[in-house]
């Protein structure tokens, strides 16, 4: 049960491979942090860091106001569970989840205690006595958290555990991890994950990585629906928020912007009489995208139409360089493919960016 302080942390590989730089981070007691970012950005290495598998080339870690930079892992009280889930194949399920306590010379009472809680909640009970071999990819990685589980780790790590699972046993064991975090509030995880719903779904707070530090911290609706950044806001959600730009040509408790190809937005974000004139991003996720008649932010001919069945994705002709905008409308609408859409927004759903940062953050 630990809090865990990161103060400038760094790393430079080797070679003088610079991969992070300057992660302050508060982890408190209890909380499941998720780590996301592109690939490379330094998400395992920072995993790897605090586990201690990974040198820190700068900067402190403290565990419970320790600093434990050149403490060995085995003596962190932490616990890793990655990807390829390296079970011992001729042992039983039992004989897997004991080992780590055998090799501790644990009272055999102690361990059977340990295993046969750990094998509850995760309801592995019945296949205790099988080999891995006999288990299905998702019960596999069940018994290597539960391997975890039984050292009674203060800090879970874990290095994208379900990315090796097909998308059904993805969803029933993500729903398992979040329901034994709730038998264990007091223990605190770390996750990393590519997956915006594994993210969303079981983070207390989202760290976004991205070139070599933090791009943004905070409750998965926070980031979704206040990002700092344009990167912020196109990392989180999908498809990702649409940019279109314009100059503020109204400012004040709301702010106006004329759109460069046409049609005007209102934004809930506050501006000041000198923000008159700025060139700026507007930002509209494809779910907050309103059929309209009236004042359009957007206008555009329908290129392709995905129905999802609840949702249809419209597929806008590219206007320009920039990326084509997508719209995201409830219900099925393959009757507006080749025709031209007007779509507005809601103030409050309107993101404002000037260099790429959001007005909200300047
Ligand atoms: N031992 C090493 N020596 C030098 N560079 C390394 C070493 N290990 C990793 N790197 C580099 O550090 C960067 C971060 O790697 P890391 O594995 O932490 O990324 P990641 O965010 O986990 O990526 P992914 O999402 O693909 O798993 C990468 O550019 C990688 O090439
Ligand atoms: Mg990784």
């Amino acid at each position: 049960m630990a809090n865990l302080k990161l103060t400038n942390v760094e790393k430079t590989y080797a070679g003088a491979v610079n991969v992070l730089n300057n992660i302050n981070l508060d982890i408190k007691q209890g909380e499941l942090i998720v780590f996301v970012g592109p690939s490379g950005c330094g998400k395992s290495t920072l995993l790897r860091m605090i586990a201690g598998l990974e040198k820190i080339t700068g900067g402190t870690l403290e565990i419970d106001g320790e600093m434990v930079n050149d403490m060995p892992p085995a003596m962190r009280g932490i616990a890793m569970v990655f990807q390829s889930y390296a079970l011992y194949p001729h042992m039983t399920v039992r004989e897997n989840m004991s080992f780590a306590l055998k090799i501790a010379k644990k009272p055999q009472n102690e361990i059977d205690e340990a295993v046969n809680r750990a094998a509850t909640m995760l309801q592995l009970d019945p296949y205790l006595d099988r080999l891995p071999k006999a288990l299905s990819g998702g019960q596999r990685q069940r018994v290597a958290i539960g391997r975890s589980i039984v050292r009674d780790p203060k800090v879970y790590l874990f290095d994208e555990p379900l990315s090796n699972l097909d998308a059904a046993l993805r969803v029933a064991t993500r729903i398992e991890i979040a329901q034994l975090k709730e038998q264990m509030p007091e223990s605190t995880m770390i996750y990393v994950t590519h997956d915006q719903v594994e993210a969303m779904t079981l983070a207390s707070r989202i760290v976004v990585l991205a070139n070599k530090g933090i791009a943004q911290v905070g409750a998965p609706l926070e980031l979704y629906e206040r990002p700092n950044s344009e990167f912020v806001a196109q990392f989180i959600g999908s498809p990702s928020m649409n940019l279109l730009p314009g100059e503020i040509v109204g400012t004040g408790q709301q702010t106006t912007i004329k759109m460069d190809r046409g049609g005007t937005a209102v934004s809930d974000y506050p501006t000041t009489d000198a923000d008159m004139g700025l060139k700026v991003n507007v930002g509209v996720r494809p779910e907050d995208f309103l059929e309209t008649d009236g004042e359009h932010i957007f206008e555009g001919k329908v290129n392709i139409t995905e129905a999802l069945g609840e949702v249809t994705l419209l597929y806008f002709e590219k206007q320009g360089d920039g990326d084509a905008v997508i719209g995201k409308l409830p219900g099925i609408h393959a009757e507006l493919r080749g025709k031209s859409v007007k779509l507005g927004a809601s103030p409050d759903k309107v993101h404002v960016f000037h260099n790429g940062t959001s007005l909200l953050y300047r």
